[in-house]
């Protein structure tokens, strides 16, 4: 079970317009969240800056990806150091759009995640497994095979949040049962627990992603060790986005 507060992400991921993301905001505005419940946002890069001074509520942004390490020479990439100049507290890093449609690896995902720690950004280091490997049994070797990367390059795991997000799951209107994302997030604490640490095992936060919406938020909310949401399509939608935040009792 972890210990921290739950969590509630919202990965805007490469959608919308000035207009859209105006009137999403302002309805995040208008919404009743509770304030117990971590909410974070992570608009597309040219809206960064917008959203953060847009937003009324305490609603932390994220970056949907950074740099792998200091700014310079490396067109069309964006910086730790920018990303912290504009007020964003969290990276979204290993992301399976990143892993299989981009084509990023274990351990250049783990350099980057090394980095935005170094320079304090919080990283939600997303895991996951796609269908074929679930068919094939291989899902807990997947998910340990990337967070072992994750461990490899990280000094410490205070600032992490871990995201389980079953490809199979992702845009597809197919969510995971409860039953299948608490195993998954059982599996990966009793990995922290056996290749960090109990303490970090106990504190991390082991988020699901993966067609959460405002329907079944609430049931995925009371698995034991379900700590809180990666929110893709529906976090487009402010009011449903709201229900899910509030989803956790
Ligand atoms: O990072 C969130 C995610 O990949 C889930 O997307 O649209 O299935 O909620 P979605």
């Amino acid at each position: 079970v972890g210990t921290g507060k739950f969590f509630v992400g919202g990965n805007w991921k490469c959608n919308g317009t000035k207009e859209s993301i105006t009137k999403l905001v302002s309805d995040l505005n208008s919404a009743k969240l509770e304030s117990d419940v971590d909410v974070v946002v992570a608009p597309p890069f040219v809206y960064l800056d917008l959203v953060k001074n847009s937003l009324t509520h305490r609603i932390d942004i994220s970056s949907q990806n950074s740099w792998v390490g200091k700014g310079g020479a490396f067109t069309g990439e964006i910086s730790v150091e920018q990303l912290k100049d504009i007020g964003a507290k969290w990276v979204i890093l290993g992301h399976s759009e990143r892993r299989h449609v981009i084509g990023e690896d274990d351990q250049f995902i783990g350099k980057k995640a090394a980095y935005a720690l170094s320079e304090g950004l919080g990283v939600i280091a997303c895991i996951g497994e796609l269908l074929e490997e679930r068919e094939a049994g291989k899902t807990f070797d997947v998910c340990y095979k990337q967070l072992k990367a994750f461990a490899d390059a990280v000094p410490s795991w205070d600032n992490i949040v871990i995201a389980y997000e079953p490809v199979w799951a992702i845009g597809t209107g197919k969510v995971a049962t409860p039953q299948q994302a608490q195993e998954v997030h059982v599996a990966v604490r009793d990995w922290l627990k056996n290749n960090v640490s109990a303490e970090v095992a106990s504190k991390t936060r082991i988020i699901y992603g993966g067609s959460v919406n405002g329907g079944n938020s609430a049931e995925l909310a009371k698995q034991e060790d379900i700590d809180g949401f990666l929110v893709g399509g529906a976090s487009l939608k402010g009011p449903e986005f709201a229900t899910i935040v509030n989803s956790v009792t």
